[in-house]
């Protein structure tokens, strides 16, 4: 393995902004070259030639299209993680972009690479043979546009790769980015902004000395057999921390407030988040937002806990703090060199004008609806194609039989039962969380949520609404591994 690098040694890197041009925004995905371990060369797959890709900030109601283009050597899908998108351009899993030449090689010859649909050790279920599996999936060559009418309130968006069988590995190498979505109402809040709002995407990567990738994908190549060993049964952990793809880095911040949009996109680590200056003394965080858009009133919190797929979106206060102060970010989750994070650096006193009102958006209370469907999702190991791995209602992933029809426009109650952690998220809609085992919505839960981590034999009921958009949609566990080890289910609103 790699050398790790010192802690905090590296500055806080941001992603490039993109904003649309006309309705347009284009991304090329292509292989990149990227220096992550100083002094160290890795190659991943990119949006744009960077990791994260760029940050698209877009305005709610204003609709874009992301032209995407592709070289790279593998198909992917791009999801908008909690946008309100119509299926088509959901990035449904068997709906992929091929790079040009791809197609002949792989996908019509496909069932000679694989291994998979039936076989006696393929776990995959039409890997390699993206299409065959699917009646229904729609392959296009080169590039793909999707659509995104974003009719949905301010919030952080990720968008990121969700090819079936292969999202972790293909996350892992560097398809992630953040998408925001401003509106007026946010906007008209004096929340810190401009330089004082930070984008941090939390993940874990685990690097080889010469600084390649180390994943331990059965088949490296990514076209075969999909999946990783069985000890990688619960998931894929690294053992460097990358903020924004830099190592345990640093950030010179104004002794003033700042919003962080805490995104944790790693592909099975959880972390618990917490601040503390260098002498110890701890910084709470005000939670403004949850996944889907600001909450109705700040919430308090010590420690911020986040499992893959979610975002939190907090306030933190460096006013009282001197120049020359050090913030550490702890991850009590992680032992060793993952219990740590990043480092925030008071480089100067500075003005703010930043007031946090107690009344940010207009949210429902989590109440129970009468006489709503209630729907049960059982999240557990199974046998998939005769190997270990994961499924829903006792089912692996097929894409082409979704496992619940929902109408639109109706309430709905569903409730996620499990065996070990799994993160659930679900497309199309936000849902708000009723209950946490036998208790109200714990305190991570607040406001409009597309994934819930659900805990060891826990149940979680949730309520949502499916709105407008009639198609075939995702349910599944956010932990890259386990859904690339079939824990994913079709539904369809009709
Ligand atoms: Cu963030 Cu279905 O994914
Ligand atoms: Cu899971």
């Amino acid at each position: 393995a790699a050398r790790l690098p010192k802690a905090y040694a590296t500055p806080l890197p941001l992603p490039p902004v993109r904003r649309p041009r006309g309705e347009l925004i284009e991304i090329a995905q292509r292989s990149a070259t990227v220096e992550i371990l100083p002094g160290l060369k890795t190659e991943m797959m990119t949006y744009d030639g960077v990791f994260p890709g760029p940050t698209l900030e877009t305005r709610r109601g204003e609709a874009v299209t992301v032209r995407h283009t592709s070289t790279l050597t593998l198909p992917t899908a791009t999801h908008l993680h909690g946008g309100h998108t119509p299926a088509k351009s959901d990035g449904w899993p068997t709906d992929l972009l091929v790079p040009p030449g791809f197609e002949t090689k792989h996908t019509e010859h496909g069932s000679s690479h694989g291994s998979s649909h039936g076989s006696s050790h393929g776990r995959g279920h039409g890997s390699g043979h993206q299409g065959m599996a699917d009646p229904e999936a729609k392959v296009t060559k080169g590039s793909r546009d999707y659509r995104y009418p974003l009719e949905q309130p301010a919030t952080t968006l990720w968008y990121h790769d969700h090819r079936m069988d292969f999202t972790a590995p293909q996350v892992w190498r560097g398809l992630a980015g953040f998408h925001i979505v401003r509106d007026d109402e946010e906007d008209a809040l004096s929340l810190p902004r401009g330089e004082r709002e930070l984008p941090l995407m939390i993940t874990d990567r685990s690097f080889d000395e010469d600084g390649a990738l180390r994943y331990p994908a059965i088949d490296p190549e990514l076209l075969g057999e999909p999946g990783v060993e069985d000890r990688y049964m619960a998931g894929v952990l690294g053992d460097v921390v990358l903020v924004n793809g830099a190592p345990w880095p640093e950030a010179e911040v104004d002794g003033a407030q700042y919003r962080l949009r805490l995104l944790n996109a790693s592909n099975a680590r959880r972390y618990a988040l917490r601040l503390h200056t260098d002498d110890g003394k701890p910084v709470g965080f005000t939670q403004i937002g949850s996944d889907g858009g600001l909450l109705s009133t700040p919430a308090e919190h010590a420690e911020v806990t986040m499992a893959p797929g979610e975002r939190f979106d907090v306030v933190v206060d460096f006013r009282e703090l001197a120049p020359g102060t050090t913030v550490e970010m702890r991850n009590g989750l992680g032992r060793g060199r993952t219990a740590q994070v990043m480092r925030f650096r008071i480089a100067r006193r500075a003005s703010d004008d930043v007031r946090i009102p107690q009344r940010l958006a207009d949210v429902p209370p989590p109440e129970t609806p009468g006489g709503a469907v209630v729907r049960r999702w059982h999240f557990r190991r199974e046998g998939v194609h005769g190997r270990r791995g994961w499924g829903i209602n006792g089912k692996p992933f097929d894409p082409a039989v979704p496992q619940a029809q929902v109408p639109l426009e109706s309430t709905e109650i569903w409730e996620f039962f499990t065996d070990a952690h799994h993160p659930v998220h679900v497309h199309l809609s936000p849902f708000q969380v009723l209950r946490r085992g036998n208790h109200g919505p714990g305190p991570m839960d607040l406001g409009w949520k597309d994934t819930v981590d659900v805990r060891p034999y826990e149940a979680v009921r949730v309520r949502v609404k499916f709105e407008r958009y009639a198609g075939r949609f995702l349910i599944h566990c956010h932990n890259l591994e386990h859904e690339d080890m079939a824990m994913m289910a079709g539904f369809e609103t009709i």
